[in-house]
């Protein structure tokens, strides 16, 4: 997906029309492969089959009950999880400084799970060297969404070098994964609505939210490696949403739509 149509996303989703739009796309598909199949069957076996457009009703209502109901999407009024923890090692500047620190943290992360996919391959963990690389690009997603939200404020906004941490093996690599998102899910990203909030910023309490809840997807996904490292190395997958950065652990047969921002399952990238 270009940066032009996940942003054309983004912007649907924040005004809800794509919780619609995308499962009214899987009705369409639905409903466009059911209509064949329908037309050619014999008369008695239309009698005993369920009829294509109520397969396509059941999956859609299916798929809507996985998801966040959009009226329901966390918003830093309403939602239980936006709390910031009470040791909170965030600066917090205006929307526009918020956006650098994020910025400048999404490179990092996306720079260090990049060296921890080498390292993981370099050990033979071909499951880890997948899902970092996996969650490398989610963070260039979150770079990609900030970098034109601030570019829209200031555009003379530059992009920062990167800063690596020193080389770990795969297991401490994963306990650093898991300590970095769950900094970015509870303070920093909570931080940053917040004040994004008082200044009325919605598009950057948006593009805030939707990288918060990636991130906690990201610490569960590294969490769950860690316990299982060497083991069962090869037979999952991850899969990368294209708008959000959400991650889901494979198969994709068992979600419709991506649980943050609804985008359909179909567009997500395996690894
Ligand atoms: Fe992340
Ligand atoms: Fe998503």
């Amino acid at each position: 997906m270009s940066d032009v149509s996940r942003r054309d996303f983004l912007r649907g989703a924040t005004t809800g029309a794509v919780a619609l739009g995308g499962l009214s796309v899987l009705t369409a598909c639905g409903g466009a492969e059911g209509a064949k199949p329908e037309a050619e069957s014999k008369p008695e076996e239309a009698k005993t089959e369920t009829k294509p457009a109520e397969k396509t009703e059941t999956k859609a209502a299916e798929a809507e009950k996985k998801v966040f109901k959009q009226e329901k999407f966390p918003s830093a009024e309403t939602s239980p999880n936006m709390n910031v923890v009470t040791d909170s090692e965030t600066k917090v500047g205006t929307t526009y400084e918020n956006l650098l620190s994020a910025i400048q943290g999404e490179t990092n992360a996306k720079a260090k799970y990049e060296m921890y996919s080498k390292i993981a391959k370099d050990e033979g963990f071909d499951r880890a060297a997948r899902l970092f690389q996996c969650t490398a690009d989610a963070e260039q997603i979150h770079i990609d969404l900030e970098f034109d939200l601030a570019s829209k404020m200031d555009s003379s906004t530059k992009k920062p070098e990167p800063q690596l941490p020193a080389e770990e093996p795969t297991d401490l690599n994963l306990i650093s994964g898991v300590k970095g998102e769950i900094y970015e899910t509870s303070d920093m990203y909570p931080s940053f609505i917040k004040k994004a909030q008082e200044e009325g910023e919605k598009e950057a309490v948006e593009v805030f939210s939707r990288a918060k809840f990636a991130e906690a997807y990201h610490a569960e996904r590294y969490s769950g490696l860690y316990a299982g490292l060497g083991i069962n190395d090869e037979n999952v997958q991850y899969f990368l949403c294209p708008v959000c950065g959400y991650i889901h652990e494979g198969p994709t047969d068992d979600i419709e739509v991506c649980p943050i921002c609804q985008a359909p399952a179909s567009s997500f990238k395996a690894y």
